[in-house]
């Protein structure tokens, strides 16, 4: 098998079934680090284009995928749309799934998938290219980004079935002959009143790691309805957060606007985040950079 070249400075998320947090930690990390100079293509994956529309797109005025579809069956060069300073997007809809489709039977190799997104990198547009995909096993475009991508973030809340899933992880890396490196498993949605449940999802999550990557630090609180509430006013936590420290509380009150009381936590969560995984990003890179 034709060693496939990795797609440099790219984070895959991925691995977890539906509703695992995948498009929330890609598209929120994303945000946060164009928002501190970091230059951004954050690509979607996923034909029910979640990220596309969490960063305020509409996937049908903008190809509906098509464009990946063009520069990776075609060549072309891979058209993105701006979607925050610093930030473009890959957008996906209709053509994504008619594309990971075609890629099932067709003679298309990973390395005609990588090769767009290598060419946006070497270009120097881009600082980093982030995957947000779909559920796991569901896709040929996501086998892809697993085989070529750089770096693997892998969101967990708690309960049996999601942290059993993390065993098949391993399994699944050498199913598709991935060397991605897993950088780590974040826990998403577990209560900050629960510092029990908190610990002990953390211990297993490590004791099936054992080895291979150590849970991150950061737990992101189970915090639903501020999460639907930057969402609904499409922004980023980070700046639904900050646009709420501008709103006064008796306008809260004449407008009868109800700024949840953790949203500042729950945002304050993820810029901790993002530091660490780029911590653990530059410790990675110099390991490998020592290797080849
Ligand atoms: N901090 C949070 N607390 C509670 N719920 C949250 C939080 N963040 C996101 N959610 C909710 O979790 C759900 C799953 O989010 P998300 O779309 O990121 O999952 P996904 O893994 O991308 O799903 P899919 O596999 O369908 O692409 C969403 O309904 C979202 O509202
Ligand atoms: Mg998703």
């Amino acid at each position: 098998m034709v060693e496939i070249e990795t797609i440099d400075n790219s984070v895959v998320v991925g691995i977890g079934k539906g509703g695992s947090c995948k498009t929330t930690l890609a598209t929120q990390l994303s945000g946060i680090w164009s928002s501190e100079g970091k230059r951004i293509l954050l690509a979607d994956l996923d034909m029910q284009a979640s990220a596309t529309k969490v960063v305020g797109l509409d996937p049908s005025q903008h190809g509906d995928g098509r464009h990946l579809m063009d520069s990776i069956l075609y060549g072309d060069e891979l058209k993105t749309v701006r979607a925050r300073d610093n930030l473009d997007i890959c957008v996906a809809g209709r053509h994504t799934k008619a594309l990971s489709n075609h890629l099932v039977t067709a003679e298309t190799a990973a390395s005609d998938f990588a090769l767009p997104f290598q060419k946006a990198i070497a270009s120097g547009d881009y600082d980093r290219i982030v995957f947000d995909l779909p559920p796991s096993g569901s896709s040929r475009l996501a086998d892809m980004a697993m085989q070529s991508g750089k770096y693997l973030l892998v969101p967990t809340s708690s309960g049996v079935d999601n942290i059993e899933g993390l065993r098949v992880l391993a399994g699944e890396l050498e199913e598709l002959r991935s060397n991605i490196v897993l950088l780590g498993v974040v826990l998403m949605k577990i209560g900050a009143g629960a510092p029990r449940k908190r610990a002990e999802t953390r211990e297993q999550v490590a004791e099936i790691l054992a080895g291979v990557a150590d849970p991150f630090e950061t737990i992101i609180r189970d915090a639903g309805a501020a999460y639907d509430d930057s969402r609904r006013a499409s922004l980023f936590l980070h700046e639904y957060a900050e646009w709420a420290t501008t709103v006064s509380v008796s306008n809260q009150i004449q407008s009868k606007i109800r700024i949840p009381q953790n949203l500042a936590s729950l945002a304050q969560e993820f810029y901790e985040l993002a530091d660490e995984v780029d911590d653990r990003i530059a410790t990675a890179d110099k390991i490998l950079a020592g290797e080849s």
